[in-house]
């Protein structure tokens, strides 16, 4: 077991750079599913190829806001009843839709046959993507932590209600004091322009600032835009729906400046790490 974990391991060393976004945010509903998803598509746009992972298997999840059929999923994989290959979708741009595990189930909690299936699966996607692309659920479970700290790069989604600040305070406040996570990227969403989103991230800054030890970036300022719900209804993304509308163009913006974030040096990118990071129990005061 142990070796075939450390051949899969090795195997994924051969492979190109790949880079790893989580898209969180603490609170329900300030549109962390629409940004993952257009994010996704933008890129693929762009010629990227994608992989939406989909950590939220709840109602308004991704497959069926593509209006997407989705029969397995990823514990399907790491019990070793399919490959990675069959539990994937293709949505539009040909970016991949791959349906995690429903429930809240933390991935440090795996039996070692699902440990060797998860990097099993993951190592299959090596020569397939340049982006992996997170969908974390509402709130701080373990599943959202562990998807979240092993992502190279964690994109908080707020918007201008308090709760939605103070949410995403405690959820970067734990993966900070608990699982080391130093730098996070913050997209204010649903704003009326680009001075309340600068606004929105001051007041997030101001509390981290005096509380934590942590960075934190303003990547993206996207504005209210009932197109944002319109293509929804159309199961359809805006960026293909009404691509020069306002959200639109931002989240195409963030998606060009997302591609051009570094990416580790060393082969296979982030991936192998992410990996390695969802199998791991958490790693306390190791910054990054
Ligand atoms: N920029 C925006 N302008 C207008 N409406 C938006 C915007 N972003 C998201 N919405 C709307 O907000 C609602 C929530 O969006 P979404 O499902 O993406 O949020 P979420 O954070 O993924 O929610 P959940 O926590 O339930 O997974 C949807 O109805 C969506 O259409
Ligand atoms: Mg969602």
């Amino acid at each position: 077991m142990i070796e075939d974990q450390a051949s899969s391991l090795r195997k994924m060393n051969q492979s190109s750079l790949i880079k790893v976004i989580a898209v969180t945010g603490g609170k329900g509903g300030v549109g962390k599913t629409n940004i993952t998803l257009n994010t996704a598509i933008a890129m693929a746009k762009q010629g990227k190829r994608v992989m939406v992972l989909d950590a939220d298997l709840g109602l308004a999840n991704v497959d069926v806001m593509l209006g997407l059929r989705v029969e397995r999923n990823l514990s399907h994989v790491l019990s070793g009843e399919c490959t990675l290959d069959d539990v994937l979708v293709t949505g539009p741009h040909g970016i991949k839709i791959a349906p995690a595990t429903s429930g809240t189930q933390s991935m440090t909690e795996l039996s070692p046959t699902e440990h060797a299936g998860l990097i099993r699966a993951f190592s299959e996607l090596r020569s397939q993507i340049d982006v992996l692309i997170v969908d974390t659920a509402a709130g701080i479970s373990d599943m959202v932590l562990s998807f979240s700290r092993a992502s190279q790069d964690i994109m908080v989604v707020v918007c201008d209600e308090p709760t939605s600040l103070t949410d995403a305070y405690a959820l970067i406040k734990i993966l900070n004091r608990e699982h080391g996570v130093f730098k996070f990227k913050i997209v204010a969403n649903m704003v009326r322009d680009i001075r309340e989103g600068q606004e929105l991230f001051s007041k997030l800054s101001k509390v981290t600032g005096r509380f934590l030890d942590v960075a934190l970036e303003l990547v993206a300022t996207v504005p209210f835009d009932e197109n944002i719900r319109r293509a929804v209804r159309k199961q359809t993304a805006i960026v293909d729906a009404f691509p020069g509308s306002p959200a639109a163009v931002a989240i195409s913006q963030l998606a060009t400046r997302a591609l051009n974030w570094p990416v580790p040096a060393q082969p296979g990118g982030h991936l192998e790490f992410f990996i390695e990071q969802l199998v791991t129990k958490q790693v306390v005061g190791e910054q990054r």
